[in-house]
């Protein structure tokens, strides 16, 4: 790991023995995925010999939500398809346990600053990136950091704008958004790129119930967050005017599927205009949903179809990966691609608990609960009724072969003839 960048410098952070850069002064950072997932990821990251952010090694030890969304090799996919051969300088805000940290340290000529308020998940973003000395972790609220200006080629939000309202003294969750793009803007060259990567509010999976992935509710993305707690999504259109807003010419939008979080085929929206194609791609995807069970089964297909047919893909696909500039030619450089399709891993896990918990989340928390319990009693009543359906069915054969017998057949020619019929 670096011995220090002119980030660390500024803000006189030190190596601790983690591996982070610390100031010593940061306070407790509200975001956990609980101490046993993370004593596990611990755990794992110390006993693996490979960290790469392709290791078989780590795929193989995912038993769990938590343990797919640090480790899986699929979460990388989300760049794997972009042309970084010309970035060299790249601050990643919000960096979790390093998952996408540790693709970028990768590239050659890449040096990464990144940013974890969590100082917990810092150090695991350490530990994965522990081999890589053009990778420098730091913890601590990136909104109190002094960051070099126009310094980055390319400054990403992974997963993170959405908490822009949780951990700022904004009023609104909006205001706090424009902050987090002012800062990208501020320490970015003026060709330099942002790269932003959420969930879209109005995603087909959301339309069709599956949980808001942050508050484990669902329509209440739909709904337009009535009581956000300061996590909120947005659609296309609500990007639009925040980024003009911010003052950003250029942007591109990408859609991944079924996420950004594990995806498996990256739309770019140049590729909308073909739709045998985007067709092709989309009918292998199945949505999924992190907090209980679901599955649209083969209407999902039907429902993507539909969308590609009105053109409105870009208003229900589930992520959306948004790429902006002052310079557009970057945009090309970096994204040139249409279509990009992964190997599949299958797995269908969900998270227990959210990663979040203040005494309102507990609320929270505890409604979750209750939709599962519910969710399994009528799925155990789903099955009572169909045992039931069957049981009739054999009785009705029954009686069917009764009535079909030759000795009720001349009862019934006798009562008919008496009227009975
Ligand atoms: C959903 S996780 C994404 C982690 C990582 N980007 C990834 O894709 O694996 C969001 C992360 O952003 C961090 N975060 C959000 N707002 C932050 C802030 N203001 N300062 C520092 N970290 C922040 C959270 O602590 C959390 O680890």
């Amino acid at each position: 790991m670096s011995s220090g960048t002119k980030f660390t410098e500024l803000n006189n952070l030190v190596k601790t023995n983690s591996g982070v850069f610390d100031s010593g002064l940061s306070k407790d950072f509200n975001y956990t995925d609980g101490a046993e997932i993370e004593q596990k990821l611990s755990s794992i990251l110390s006993t693996v010999k490979d960290l790469s952010s392709n290791s078989a090694e780590l795929d193989k030890n995912i038993s769990d939500w938590p343990t797919e969304y640090h480790l899986s090799s699929t979460r990388a996919n989300l760049l794997r398809g972009l042309d970084l051969s010309k970035i060299t300088r790249v601050l990643e805000l919000g960096c979790g346990c390093g998952s996408i940290s540790r693709y970028i340290g990768e590239q050659e000529g890449i040096q990464l600053d990144a940013i974890e308020g969590s100082a917990i998940r810092a150090s695991l973003a350490a530990k994965r990136c522990q081999d890589l000395p053009n990778v420098t972790i730091s913890t601590g609220n990136f909104n109190q950091f002094e960051f070099p200006e126009n310094y980055y080629d390319l400054v990403l939000y992974v997963g993170v704008t959405e908490y822009a309202g949780r951990f700022s003294e904004r009023e609104t969750d909006q205001e706090a958004l424009q902050d987090l793009l002012a800062l990208a803007k501020r320490s970015s060259k003026g060709d330099g790129v942002v790269l932003v990567a959420i969930e879209n509010r109005t995603g087909l999976k959301y339309m069709m119930g599956a949980s808001e992935d942050h508050y484990g509710i669902p329509y209440i993305g739909i709904d337009g967050y009535q009581n956000s707690t300061g996590i909120r999504t947005y659609t296309k259109e609500e990007w639009l005017a925040e980024i003009s807003k911010a003052g950003y010419k250029f942007n591109r939008f990408v859609y991944p599927f079924p996420d950004y979080k594990v995806p498996t085929l990256m739309l770019h929206e140049s590729c909308i205009a073909n739709p045998v194609k985007v067709k092709q791609a989309l009918n292998k995807i199945k949505s999924r949903d992190y907090c209980v069970d679901f599955d649209l089964g083969d209407s999902e297909k039907w429902l993507w179809n539909s969308i590609i047919e009105v053109e409105a893909i870009d208003k229900f696909s589930n992520s959306f990966m948004l790429l902006l500039s002052n310079d557009e030619s970057k945009l090309i450089e970096i994204a040139d691609f249409d279509v990009i399709e992964y190997q599949q891993i299958l797995h269908n896990y969900r998270k227990k608990n959210p990663s979040f918990l203040t005494e309102n989340d507990m609320q929270r928390q505890k409604f979750i609960e209750a939709r599962q319990r519910l969710e399994k009693r009528v799925s155990s009543l789903k099955k009572d009724l169909l045992a039931m359906q069957n049981h009739a069915d054999n009785l009705q054969n029954k009686i069917d072969l009764m009535t079909e017998s030759r000795g009720w057949t001349a009862l019934n020619r006798l009562r008919s003839l008496f009227g009975k019929n």
